[in-house]
């Protein structure tokens, strides 16, 4: 089948299901472009999960990660959310046990727990924020402001960027995620010698010289509004491939290149490329009702724990952009 085919037969699924799509920008184009030609939304993990609440819709299929999904029942507890492939996770929700974690929190009750969207929502349940990439550093600059002590997890090189932006009292989990910890540095100074005329965007997610030789650092949502300002020809981006999609469409005139994951010491267990984003397809999202073990599924205790996380994020972003209107 072709694309026109699939989106003609999933178009009529979504009509027939009460459902929309919402996809996150590192999902294979095509899924992305089914999204958008579909009604539905593409975009960063925080916008996702704003998405779902304002939609009349009784269902959503998430393309994108388990955490994405989970976050969307936790926000939208009376919609039927599905995922095209339930297998689809995250190295750092992986890597962040919930024993484990609770564990490493009472022996720290005198900070407050901050923890990154990429966790399981159990983990998300003992938090006393949950935040994105987008938020993290001024909410933990506000916590600083406060005087509050922190417990960040599970992203230990978001973490250490965002101690040495704001000097943060931080105690860190030991995460990080597979694609992003692959960047290599002395191959990426080694490119910009060779475009000198390139701006260089980071997700923070990356290691520390990744960033420090970073334009750039933001989360997808900002490094995609970067790359349409940057008044450069050539943009080098350290984040996963699939934004490259949206990169092009907004700055076709420009040449988009990826950050070296090759070289000395190289692994390459993603190559840029996020295995469980990956997971999402066409197909499987044409067979997502038919069978039932495509639904999130959370217990009513964690949704109205981790609810409350998530919800302090999510007002602390509206806040913040109404004090800036005013
Ligand atoms: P964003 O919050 O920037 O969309 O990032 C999500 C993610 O998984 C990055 O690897
Ligand atoms: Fe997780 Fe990294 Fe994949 Fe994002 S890119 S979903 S952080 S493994």
């Amino acid at each position: 089948m072709n694309y026109q085919d699939y989106l003609y037969k999933i178009k009529d699924l979504l009509i027939t299901n009460d459902a929309k799509i919402v996809a996150h920008y590192y999902v294979d184009e095509l899924v992305q472009q089914l999204a958008e030609d579909t009604g539905g939304f593409v975009s960063d993990s925080l916008e996702m999960a704003r998405y779902g609440m304002q939609q009349n819709e009784s269902t959503l299929i998430v393309a994108g990660v388990k955490f994405m999904g989970e976050t969307a029942k936790i926000l939208n507890p009376d919609k039927k959310i599905f995922m095209p492939d339930m297998d689809a996770t995250c190295s750092l929700d992986l890597g962040c046990d919930y024993s484990e974690f609770k564990y490493f929190c009472d022996q720290h009750p005198d900070r407050e727990v901050v923890v990154y969207a990429n966790t399981s929502a159990k983990v998300k349940s003992i938090a006393d924020w949950v935040v994105t990439s987008s938020i993290a550093l001024p909410l933990v600059e506000h916590l600083t402001s406060m005087g509050k002590k922190i417990i960040w997890a599970p992203d230990k090189y978001l973490g250490n960027y965002i101690l040495d932006q704001t000097g943060a009292d931080m105690i860190l989990w030991d995460g990080s995620c597979i694609v992003h910890e692959e960047y290599k540095t002395i191959e990426l100074k080694k490119l910009k010698e060779l475009y000198p005329e390139s701006d260089i965007l980071v997700h923070p997610e990356s290691p520390r010289s990744i960033i420090q030789l970073a334009d750039v650092v933001g989360s997808t949502t900002q490094l995609i509004e970067a790359s349409k300002k940057s008044n450069k020809k050539y943009i080098i981006v350290a984040t996963e491939k699939g934004i490259f999609y949206q990169m092009k469409k907004l700055s076709p005139d420009k040449i988009f290149m990826e950050a070296p994951t090759e070289g000395e010491g190289a692994t390459c267990k993603s190559c840029g490329r996020c295995p469980w984003m990956n997971m999402n397809s066409l197909d499987k999202i044409l067979n997502v009702f038919n069978s039932n073990t495509n639904e999130i599924k959370l217990s009513h205790d964690t949704i109205l724990k981790a609810k409350k996380s998530i919800d302090r994020m999510i007002s602390f972003r509206d806040n913040k952009i109404i004090n800036k209107a005013s």
